[in-house]
């Protein structure tokens, strides 16, 4: 339950957070690029797998266990809610950490990767779990992107800035 509100948080967090990079929605995850892809797997391997899993499996008991009442490191295959997000929304909690993308402080585990790992190691860190999903969740998820950028191009128009 706590996770669902969370989520939902996040959910409604995205379209409200409207400063750093990549919140006019173009940051693009490139899944189908070799290069981005070979340095991706580094950076995961190196940075993130240690609490993500090496396989992208996450924590055991990640669903409902917390630790010092914080979560524990979900999975980012198939399993998780990594692929609930656009490539926008990873990128910037990944950059920036999940309290400022929900705009409050919010314990949680997860590190921020700002002044840590260049945006271009984020881009490929990502970019290589996206590169790990099934195609029909590839598909959902270039949904998720259209729809967010629909999102911030109707945003726009409505604050008559377009
Ligand atoms: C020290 C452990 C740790 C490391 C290292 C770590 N994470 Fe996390 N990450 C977490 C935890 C814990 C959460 C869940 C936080 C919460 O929801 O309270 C999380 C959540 C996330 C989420 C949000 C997933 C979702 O569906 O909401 C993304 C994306 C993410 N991490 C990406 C990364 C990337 C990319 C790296 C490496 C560059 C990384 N993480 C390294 C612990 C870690």
């Amino acid at each position: 339950m706590q996770q669902m509100r969370t989520s939902i948080v996040i959910g409604a967090a995205l379209i409200l957070f409207a400063s750093g990079a990549g919140a006019d929605g173009t940051i693009e995850l490139k899944a189908d690029d070799a290069t981005m892809l070979a340095r991706g797997k580094i950076v995961y391997q190196r940075e993130c797998a240690a609490c993500h899993g090496v396989n992208l499996e996450g924590q055991d008991g990640w669903r409902d266990k917390t630790v010092d009442g914080m979560r524990l490191a979900p999975p980012h295959d198939k399993s998780g809610h990594t692929w609930h997000h656009p490539d926008a929304l990873l990128f910037q909690l990944t950059k920036y950490g999940l309290s400022a993308i929900i705009g409050r402080d919010y314990p949680n585990a997860m590190p921020v990767y700002d002044g840590v790992l260049s945006d271009l190691d984020i881009i490929a860190a990502l970019s290589y779990i996206k590169s790990t999903w099934p195609q029909d969740v590839k598909d959902i998820h270039a949904k998720i992107n259209a729809d967010y950028k629909l999102n911030l191009q109707m945003e726009k128009r409505g604050k008559g800035t377009n």
